[in-house]
C-alpha cells in the first residue's frame, strides 16, 4: 500500500475537539460549558478529571501547529467552543474567543494547514443548558446565532465545515443515560434532544450555504457494524433496533428517509416535538458525510430496552482477548463495513471519515514512545479505506483521531488516543512513533 495509491487529492489530517484540549476554561472571557459543570461533579469522571486545563491548546496551539507541520500533516479538523465566543450562549461577543480561533486559522494557514471547522462538539453553554439545552427548541435560534458569528468571523478562510459531531454520542450519553454532561436521561430528555439535534443539522446546513456559497458544509456521524451474539430471534431482534438507534437515527432522516420508528417503536414518541414542516426540514442535501468509526459490537437481547446500550457484549465476553484502553475489539473489517453501508444508501454525497484511531497504554522511554499497536491499528484501517475506495466507493480522506493524547470525556486521561504524547504534568509532547509514522506516510 502507498499513500499515492489514494490519489493526489486525498485528504489526510488530524481531528481534535475544543474542551478536549485547549483548557483555559475561564480565561479570557469564557463562560462555561455543561462540560465545565459536569466534569465537577463528583464521581461523575474517571479519576475525577476535568480539562480545566487539557493540553493547554489555548497557549500552545503555535508549538502544536508546529509539530504538525513537522508530521507533514496538511489539514486540521478542530471545533469551536461555543462559550468561549458567546459567554451567555447568545449576544454578547467575547473578541478574545474570536481571536484565539483568528489565531488558530492563521497560524494553520500560514504553515499550510487546511482548517476544517466542527461547530458542535459537545460543549454547550452551560446557561442554555438551564433553558433546557438540546430539549429545547429555541436551541435551534440559539445555535443559528453561535453559527452565524462563527461563519462572519471564520468564513472569509474556513472552506469546511461540520455542523454537529456524533449526534447520537452526546444525545445518548448526555440525555439518555446520563454518562457525558448535561447528565440527563429517560426517554423524556432524549427524544426532544434527538428531534432538535437533527432539525440542527438542516438548519445551520442551509444556513452555512447561504451565507458562504463556495463552503463545503457537512456533519459527522459515528458507526459501529453489528453482529447478533446468536442467531435466535430476540438477539436479532435486539440488533435491529439497537443499530437503528446507534448507527440509523441521524443519518436516515438526513437523507430524507425519515426516523427508523419503524425498528424502534418508543421512536414514536419523536411525534410530540414534531411541528408542521418538520418532515421536511429534516432533510438536507450536505456536500459531503463525515463518518467515525473505531469498532464492531456484538448485540444481545436486554429488559432494559430501548436502553440500547444494554444490549451491547463487552468483547472480554465474548472471547476477545486484547482490546484497546476503550475495551473496544480491534477489527479493521467494520472500517470497509460502516462505509460500504454509507455508500449504499441513495443519494450519499462524498465520505470524508473524520474520525479513526485507537487508545493503548503507552510507556515513555528515552524520550520515545514504541506504540507499534497504533501504528498496525493505523495502518490496517487505512488498508480497508483503499479497498472501499478500490470497490468504487466515493471516499474523499482520512482524520486520524487524534493530533494528541487529550480528555477523553467520561474516562478522564487514562486512554491516550494521540500520535502525540501528552505528560499532563509537564505538558512536554513527544511524537510517537506512531505520529512519525504518519509522518513518514504523509511525506
Ligand atoms: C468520538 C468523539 O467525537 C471524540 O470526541 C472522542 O474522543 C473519540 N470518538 C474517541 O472516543
Amino acid at each position: 500500500m502507498n499513500r499515492l495509491d489514494f490519489g493526489d487529492d486525498f485528504v489526510w489530517g488530524v481531528a481534535t475537539a475544543a474542551y478536549q484540549i485547549e483548557g483555559a476554561s475561564d480565561i479570557d472571557g469564557k463562560g462555561k460549558s455543561i462540560w465545565d459543570e459536569f466534569t465537577k461533579k463528583k464521581g461523575k469522571i474517571r479519576n475525577d478529571h476535568h480539562a480545566d486545563i487539557a493540553c493547554n491548546f489555548y497557549y500552545r496551539y503555535k508549538e502544536d501547529i508546529q509539530l504538525m507541520k513537522s508530521m507533514h500533516i496538511k489539514n486540521y479538523r478542530f471545533s469551536i467552543s461555543w462559550p468561549r465566543v458567546l459567554p451567555n450562549g447568545i449576544g454578547a461577543i467575547n473578541e478574545a474567543g474570536i481571536a484565539f480561533y483568528n489565531n488558530v486559522i492563521n497560524e494553520c494557514l500560514e504553515q499550510g494547514i487546511t482548517p476544517w471547522i466542527t461547530l458542535y462538539h459537545w460543549d454547550l453553554p452551560q446557561v442554555l443548558e438551564n433553558a433546557g439545552g438540546w430539549t429545547n427548541r429555541a436551541i435551534l435560534d440559539w445555535f443559528e446565532e453561535f453559527a452565524s458569528v462563527c461563519i462572519n468571523n471564520f468564513g472569509d478562510r474556513v472552506k469546511h465545515w461540520m455542523v454537529l459531531n456524533e449526534p447520537v454520542a452526546f444525545t445518548g450519553a448526555g440525555y439518555f443515560f446520563g454518562k457525558h454532561a448535561p447528565g440527563k436521561w429517560g426517554l423524556r430528555y432524549f427524544l426532544p434532544a434527538v428531534h432538535h439535534a437533527t432539525l440542527s443539522m438542516g438548519r445551520i446546513g442551509r444556513l452555512i450555504k447561504e451565507l458562504l456559497p463556495e463552503a463545503k458544509v457537512g456533519s459527522t456521524f459515528s458507526h459501529s457494524p453489528m453482529e447478533p451474539i446468536s442467531l435466535k430471534r430476540r438477539h436479532i431482534n435486539a440488533l435491529r433496533r439497537a443499530d437503528a438507534i446507534m448507527n440509523r437515527l441521524f443519518i436516515e432522516p438526513i437523507l430524507g428517509l425519515g426516523y427508523p420508528t419503524e425498528a424502534v417503536k418508543a421512536l414514536e414518541g419523536l411525534k410530540k416535538y414534531m411541528l408542521p414542516g418538520d418532515e421536511e426540514a429534516l432533510a438536507f442535501d450536505f456536500d459531503f458525510i463525515g463518518v467515525q468509526t473505531y469498532t464492531r459490537e456484538f448485540i444481545q437481547f436486554s429488559l432494559l430496552m430501548p436502553y440500547v446500550w444494554a444490549n451491547i457484549v463487552e468483547p472480554k465476553r465474548r472471547g476477545v482477548k486484547k482490546t484497546t484502553t476503550m475495551d473496544w475489539e480491534v477489527h479493521p473489517p467494520s472500517m470497509h463495513a460502516t462505509l460500504k453501508r454509507f455508500h449504499n444508501y441513495t443519494n450519499m454525497p462524498p465520505i470524508y471519515i473524520t474520525e479513526n484511531g485507537a487508545a493503548f497504554e503507552d510507556h515513555v522511554a528515552d524520550d520515545r514512545v514504541n506504540d507499534e499497536e497504533r501504528v498496525r491499528y493505523l495502518e490496517a484501517h487505512i488498508e480497508q479505506v483503499l479497498r472501499a475506495k478500490k470497490d468504487g466507493m466515493d471516499i474523499r480522506g482520512y482524520f486520524v483521531w487524534t493530533l494528541m493524547d487529550n480528555f477523553e470525556w467520561a474516562e478522564g486521561y487514562n486512554p491516550r488516543f494521540g500520535l502525540i504524547h501528552v505528560d499532563f504534568d509537564t505538558q512536554e509532547r513527544i511524537i510517537k512513533d506512531s505520529g512519525r509514522w504518519y509522518g513518514e506516510w504523509l511525506s
